[in-house]
């Protein structure tokens, strides 16, 4: 079932609610696409060198002739830029340009880039509008989507941050095609999520299209980007601040942030550390009897099909050391670490581990 065109998603949050719109080579209409959303002239672009070298011109470009007087604001590329610092060079960037409460400002990126500005969005002049324009394969696929902003801090990753809905979301497909083969494989895992947690035949789709969805094919391409989005939408529609469903969404992201931490966020890109997550939390769910052996297997085969680690290294981690860096995850409710596991394809459900569920694993 490939996709072509151009495609509009909403996430229904009310008046805070925004359409996801996605294309291949869209950037160019980025502007006009601006106008009848009644901002203030002066806007901030905020990318780095990396995205802003590929594709900066062209939103630029779109934008100032589109009428606006934009303010381009760039910041080091990689998570490790991801914090207050930076955070405050953007406040002072925003200042100097005199950006007022309706103003907005675009995010040219990935994640980081997308969560920072988000958070930047959120907290200058107490707000303002924010649009993202994802140009990694997970940012397209989650980190644009649903409105969780932040930054890091020494003590945690994504400790410090916002909900913060953006006023649109603009999806190039085609930028992904300048992306390095290992981001495309981290932002599948994200994809190979959605399946797991909520749709089995998307999950089908995944193991049997591998083939043209690794080399890019624009309709697989726009296939998953348009069902991955659309479960994001519909999970956050239904509970925006994560007080139950949208939990979901942070399939293998509990053991994932511990395995991060342990390895200081060096060894494995954060699609990979999910990816290693979701086969251990399957595990974890098969020695419970929620899971068959067999919906375990089939995990880790596509995980392995889309080049992502598939398990915990032997050795890598001891069981103390996991256990220890996850009861610092934001899910811990008193000191009790909570994940959500696998009962099925498609079917997750939240449960409370114990050190056991660890062992071996
Ligand atoms: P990233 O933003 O670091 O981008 C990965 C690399 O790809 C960077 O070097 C970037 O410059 C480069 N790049 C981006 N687009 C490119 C393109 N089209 N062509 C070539 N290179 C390109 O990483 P990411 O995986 O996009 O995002 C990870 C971040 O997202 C983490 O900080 C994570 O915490 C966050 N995240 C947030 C949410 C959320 O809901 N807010 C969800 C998942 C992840
Ligand atoms: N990436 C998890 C969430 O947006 O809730």
């Amino acid at each position: 079932m490939p996709e072509s065109g151009k495609i509009e998603i909403t996430v229904q949050l009310g008046k805070r609610s925004y359409p996801i719109r996605l294309g291949s080579g869209t950037l160019p209409e980025l502007g006009p696409a601006l106008q009848p959303l009644g901002f203030e002239k002066r806007i901030a672009l905020i990318s780095n060198p990396t995205v802003y070298a590929l594709y900066g011109q062209t939103v630029l470009d779109s934008l100032t002739r589109a009428g606006f007087d934009v303010t381009l604001i760039k910041i080091p590329d990689g998570e490790e830029y991801k914090n207050l610092l930076w955070t405050e060079f953007i406040y002072g960037e925003l200042l100097k340009a005199r950006l007022e409460r309706g103003s907005c400002l675009v995010a040219l990126g990935g994640g980081v880039i997308g969560d920072i500005t988000g958070f930047c969005a959120a907290t200058y002049m107490r707000g303002i509008r924010f649009v993202q324009v994802p140009t990694t394969l997970l940012a397209q696929v989650d980190s644009s989507v649903g409105g969780k902003t932040g930054v890091n801090h020494p003590l945690g990753k994504n400790m410090i941050g916002a909900f913060w809905q953006p006023s649109l979301v603009w999806a190039d497909t085609s930028v992904l095609n300048s992306l390095p083969a290992r981001e495309f494989a981290a932002g599948m895992a994200e994809v190979i999520k959605y399946g797991v947690i909520r749709d089995k035949t998307f999950f089908e789709y995944l193991e049997k299209e591998s083939g043209p969805i690794k080399k890019l094919a624009p309709g697989n391409l726009m296939h998953i980007i348009k069902r991955s989005c659309e479960i994001k939408a519909e999970v956050v529609g239904l509970d925006e601040r994560e007080s139950g469903l949208r939990a979901v969404l942070n399939y293998g992201h509990t053991i994932a942030h511990a395995v991060e931490t342990l390895t200081n966020y060096k060894k494995y890109l954060h699609g990979e550390a999910v990816a290693i997550g979701m086969c251990a939390e399957a595990k974890i769910a098969v020695k419970r009897g929620l899971l068959a052996a067999a919906d375990h297997e089939r995990i880790k085969a596509l995980a392995a099909a889309y080049d992502l680690p598939a398990g915990l290294p032997d050795g890598l981690i001891s069981d103390q050391d996991l256990i220890q860096a996850m009861l610092m995850d934001k899910k811990v409710q008193s000191a009790r670490i909570r994940a959500v596991l696998p009962v099925g394809i498609g079917e997750v459900r939240m449960e409370t581990l114990s050190d056991s569920d660890f062992y071996k694993l």
